[in-house]
């Protein structure tokens, strides 16, 4: 990707305007260049966004893993493709070259293939952050199998669900992880989880942390035997550009999750452009992003986007403060890395602690820092910049989201001169335009509303498994041929992007995207609970943190209410998982209601939030006077 690198400001406008005044030949002479085919596309691009449809590269064929790792393999097989460093830092790094990847990945391609798996079968990966991780998902995009990673800290009843929406043939797990100084019990997830999964037949087991566990005869296989016996050698499924390499769900305004589907050959050209980009990456820079490979960060910049560009990139299996608080600088020290990329979630809590975890380190091999996931306040960036980039690394602020496969809004570090808590500009393809609440356009600089993309880029989801409508109604109806995105923004004088925040049903605490649905229905499970809301309030670590308002029933009217708290958040723990857990519960006698009976979010957000000043007219709703209410016993 030698001849893609933006080098300046300058150089960034004008392919910026390439890039938007014809769009086909930039993509075009990016996907020529820089990627192995077995046949070319018959056209770039064609779309309609009522419908909506979007293809890109139709006709083209290709492997992502040839792309990924054998085309690497005659300059670069013996340079590292993946460092993993483990939780705990007694235990040594792997240093997996991209000879030992192919090798890898081919073998793990086989056991699959032996298993029953079939191009277009979906395989549920349910593993912690381990080398087995990385290659099983890189395993079935090599025979075309389409890969559902569900991050390893889902409950098992959010694993049930998503093995069961999208029909997984087989789970892959291990016997369990690390995490800091606790283990998890990752195959009882499973385990329970696959009571209400009757389809899955098979269940491959890495190990991790030998514990003992039970295999379930006929059905649970340990991994490594196989692998062992397995043939090094895996010729790639030739697939088609559209054809689906993965699915990852993200949560919704419903209970149910989406399951996103990417297609293969636009999403690869656009992660390893992006990431070429805004890492500014160089053949012998060592790049890492602390992501879980069960997010989107970690699928396009840990593994695609990286690995097409033949990268060095580490896989890291802990925690920030496992020995300490200096782990992250430890690895960084450690392993030289280049380009740092993390979550503002992380930096807040980091920040708390003492200089010291960070001065003891060498951190001068770094040259870029990112943030991802959710808006980074002024104070975090300046902390960042001041002790870990030494004022003089740029710091990435991105902007992106599970739908769009990849970065979207972002400085092009050394190019794009950076403003704190601004994400800055439009990466090359990426069209952004704010709408105000009458669906009409903003034009001009100094203005705020909604986000919506209003052109198909290469990367963007295509569906929703098995809900094309659900993908229309959420992203393509609000406004009129654009793609809504549910987040707020500002356009300044400049024309820098800032994100505001969510204007949906979504609540991103540390960094995770939640539904207020999922959760509230967690709840309404409770014996004793008759309803109930979920709104998010400022937290400074976390971003934000939810706050529950709750009706009981009559007969839990006169329970013990820090009882109660305790098992509202074990429902949460059991349905979702530990990151959907309230910070606050109040017990309320009514929740404030408009006559439609529509929860008003906005009131019960004012409140959490101790802003009370302007509530707005509350006369019109059905229930005025539970808000009086609500405000005297605010928690
Ligand atoms: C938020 C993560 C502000 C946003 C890649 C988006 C951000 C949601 C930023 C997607 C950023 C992500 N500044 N907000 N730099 N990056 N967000 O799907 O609300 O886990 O819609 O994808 O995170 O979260 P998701």
């Amino acid at each position: 990707m030698s001849n893609y690198q933006i080098q300046s400001l300058e150089e960034y406008f004008q392919v910026y305007r390439k890039s938007v005044l014809d769009p086909e030949s930039f993509w075009e002479e990016i996907a020529e260049e820089n990627f192995t085919w077995h046949k070319r596309w018959d056209a770039v691009l064609s779309y309609d966004l009522n419908t909506p449809q979007i293809k890109w590269f139709e006709g083209a064929k290709l492997n992502i893993t040839e792309n990924c790792i054998d085309r690497h393999l005659y300059s670069r097989g013996d340079k590292t493709a993946i460092i993993f460093e483990p939780n705990d830092p007694s235990e040594s790094a792997e240093h997996i070259t991209y000879n030992d990847l192919k090798d890898r990945v081919c073998r793990f391609a086989n056991v699959l293939k032996e298993q029953g798996i079939e191009k277009g079968d979906r395989v549920c990966i349910y593993l912690p952050m381990i080398p087995e991780l990385a290659v099983s998902v890189l395993a079935c995009a090599r025979i075309g199998a389409i890969h559902s990673v569900v991050f390893a800290g889902f409950s098992a009843a959010a694993l049930a669900t998503r093995i069961n929406d999208c029909d997984c043939k087989m789970v892959l797990t291990s016997d369990g992880s690390f995490r800091g100084t606790k283990t998890i019990d990752l195959k009882g997830i499973v385990d329970e989880a696959l009571e209400s999964c009757p389809d899955i037949k098979k269940v491959l087991v890495a190990k991790r942390i030998n514990s003992k566990i039970e295999m379930k005869e006929g059905r649970d296989l340990w991994l490594q035997p196989l692998l062992d016996a397995a043939y090094r050698d895996c010729v790639p499924e030739i697939m088609d550009a559209e054809d689906p390499l993965f699915i990852l769900y993200t949560s919704g305004s419903t209970g149910k999750p989406k399951g996103m589907v990417h297609s293969t050959a636009g999403y690869m050209v656009y992660t390893a452009y992006t990431f070429k980009n805004v890492f500014q990456y160089r053949e012998d820079d060592v790049y890492w992003c602390t992501a879980d490979i069960g997010w989107i960060t970690g699928h396009s910049y840990i593994l695609y986007g990286p690995l097409a560009n033949g990268a060095t990139t580490v896989m890291f299996e802990g925690v920030p403060n496992y020995p300490d608080w200096g782990r992250f600088w430890e690895v960084v020290e450690k392993h030289k890395v280049n380009q740092f990329y993390t979550a503002p979630t992380a930096i807040r809590a980091l920040a708390k602690e003492d200089l010291s975890f960070v001065n003891k380190h060498d951190l001068s091999s770094l040259k870029i820092l990112g943030t991802v996931g959710e808006p980074i306040n002024e104070e975090a960036w300046h902390w960042y910049n001041d002790n870990i980039g030494n004022k003089k690394n740029p710091i990435v602020d991105t902007w992106w989201q599970t739908e769009t496969g990849g970065i979207m809004i972002s400085p092009i570090p050394f190019s794009t001169p950076t403003i704190p808590t601004f994400a800055t500009l439009p990466l090359p393809g990426i069209q952004p335009t704010l709408m105000d609440e009458h669906g009409n356009e903003l034009k001009g600089n100094q203005v705020d509303g909604h986000l919506c993309i209003k052109f198909p880029w290469p990367s963007m989801a295509r569906t929703i498994w098995g809900n094309h409508k659900r993908y229309k109604e959420t992203y393509f109806s609000t406004y009129k041929n654009k793609y809504f995105t549910g987040d707020g923004a500002l356009r300044d004088s400049t024309g820098y992007y800032r994100i505001t925040g969510r204007v949906d049903d979504v609540i991103i605490v540390s960094g995770h995207n939640l539904g207020t649905a999922p959760i509230e229905d967690a709840i309404n499970e409770h014996t004793a609970v008759a309803e109930s809301a979920i709104v998010g309030f400022p937290h400074e670590i976390k971003g934000n943190a939810l706050y529950g308002y709750v009706i009981l029933k009559e007969t839990g009217e006169s329970r013990d209410h820090t009882n109660l708290r305790k098992e509202i958040n074990q429902i949460i723990t059991e349905h979702i998982g530990p990151i959907a857990k309230l910070d606050k519960v109040q017990f309320v006698i009514g929740l404030p209601k408009t006559r439609s009976g529509k929860i008003m979010r906005r009131i019960l957000r004012k409140i959490a939030c101790k802003d009370t000043s302007n509530l707005g007219d509350i006369s019109t709703l059905l229930n005025p006077e539970v808000v009086a209410d609500i405000m005297k016993n605010v928690v």
